[in-house]
């Protein structure tokens, strides 16, 4: 097969089971792992072989479906119990993205509706929540992409961290949406990705998902942002979030927030394309964001090689906090916030 042709399908439902591309083996190999329960989903979750908010929060709701379907001829408190572990589970599986939290919220909330009612009914009830999860995560990242992409001149020279696309989604992507929208509207973009260290995400996946769309990209080393700004080499930023405060502070892959200082110091556009599950309107600022704090051994080396000595001492915060002031606007899927506020954020949800 071309390898240009693969279509991108982050997670797909099999009735029985949920699959996962498998986005560590990216971009050598493009293989699915299938998960078969709650406790399987987390694990998929924690070891980042589904990753990106939404496809966290998407992958967390079928988690749920998967339970249900697990726990079909149970009843009672056997199966309230058998509920509460896979919630606790999947709850655990990362902090940072809210949007995990935020499906998991809705489908307890179907639970609570159809709690009474057999087992068989329990599951379609909790797959039919996870399936329109997933289809309305599609939808938004569209009309995200329909009014970011005014925001994108033609011949626009996007640079982006991470990987905020079709992978990091249940499709378009929402950064990546406003790149693939643009470019559905006729403006000749082009993509400047940063590797996006320690995990690689914009080397790995953002290339490669670049490369699958025709949409010419450049890969850089996070460290070359400043520099490309500096000789007038980028024209806009456009990012992804995993947790956006109710004062606009923003929560992004690591490397986000000198992203912004820089954009800032060089008068160039930053924008974060957000769809409203991602905004925690119960955290005033980004200050109560909690940072996820990833194993030492992503950096101090990659898939099994270490190249840092013995002993040396590592952090590995996985995401940063850009304050509102450094965000020229938000993109979410009702529309375009410039200089996003509380006051901005509050009408948004009106
Ligand atoms: O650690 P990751 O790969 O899950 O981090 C992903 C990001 O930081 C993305 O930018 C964010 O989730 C937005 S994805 C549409």
């Amino acid at each position: 097969m071309d390898a240009l042709a693969v279509r991108v399908e982050t997670l797909r439902w099999r009735g029985d089971r949920l699959e996962l591309i498998d986005q560590r083996a990216l971009p050598q190999r493009l293989e699915y792992v299938a998960c078969s329960d709650a406790a399987e989903t987390a694990a998929a979750i924690s070891a980042m072989v589904v990753r990106g908010a939404p496809a966290i929060g998407c992958a967390a709701a079928f988690g749920v479906a998967l339970e249900a379907l697990r726990q079909r001829d149970a009843r009672g408190p056997s199966r309230d119990a058998a509920f509460e572990r896979a919630f606790a589970t999947l709850q655990a599986s990362r902090p940072t993205a809210v949007n995990l939290f935020w499906a998991l919220a809705r489908m307890k909330s179907v639970l609570s509706t159809v709690r009474d009612r057999d087992g068989p009914e329990v599951a379609a009830a909790l797959t039919a929540e996870a399936q329109r999860i997933l289809a309305e995560d599609l939808e938004v990242n569209r009309a995200m992409g329909r009014h970011g992409a005014e925001l994108v001149a033609d011949g626009a020279r996007i640079m982006t961290h991470c990987n905020a696309g079709a992978l990091a989604t249940a499709g378009h992507g929402t950064a990546l949406g406003v790149v693939r929208s643009a470019r559905d509207a006729g403006k000749r973009v082009s993509v400047v990705a940063n590797e996006t260290r320690p995990f690689l995400q914009g080397a790995r996946l953002t290339a490669w998902e670049m490369l699958q769309e025709r949409i010419p990209v450049t890969l850089v080393t996070d460290g070359m942002a400043g520099h490309l700004m500096s000789r007038g080499k980028v024209d806009i930023v456009i990012v992804g979030a995993d947790r956006v405060a109710a004062n606009g502070d923003v929560a992004n892959k690591i490397g986000t927030y000198p992203l912004a200082v820089l954009a800032a110091r060089h008068g160039i556009p930053f924008y974060v394309a957000a769809p409203l599950s991602t905004v925690d309107r119960a955290i005033p600022d980004g200050s109560g964001i909690p940072i996820e704090e990833r194993d030492p051994s992503e950096v101090t080396g990659f898939r099994g090689e270490r190249w840092a000595p013995e002993g040396v001492s590592v952090v590995n915060p996985a995401f940063d906090v850009t304050p509102a002031s450094l965000v020229t606007a938000l993109i979410t899927e009702r529309g375009v916030v410039r200089a996003p506020s509380r006051d901005a954020l509050r009408a948004l949800f009106d």
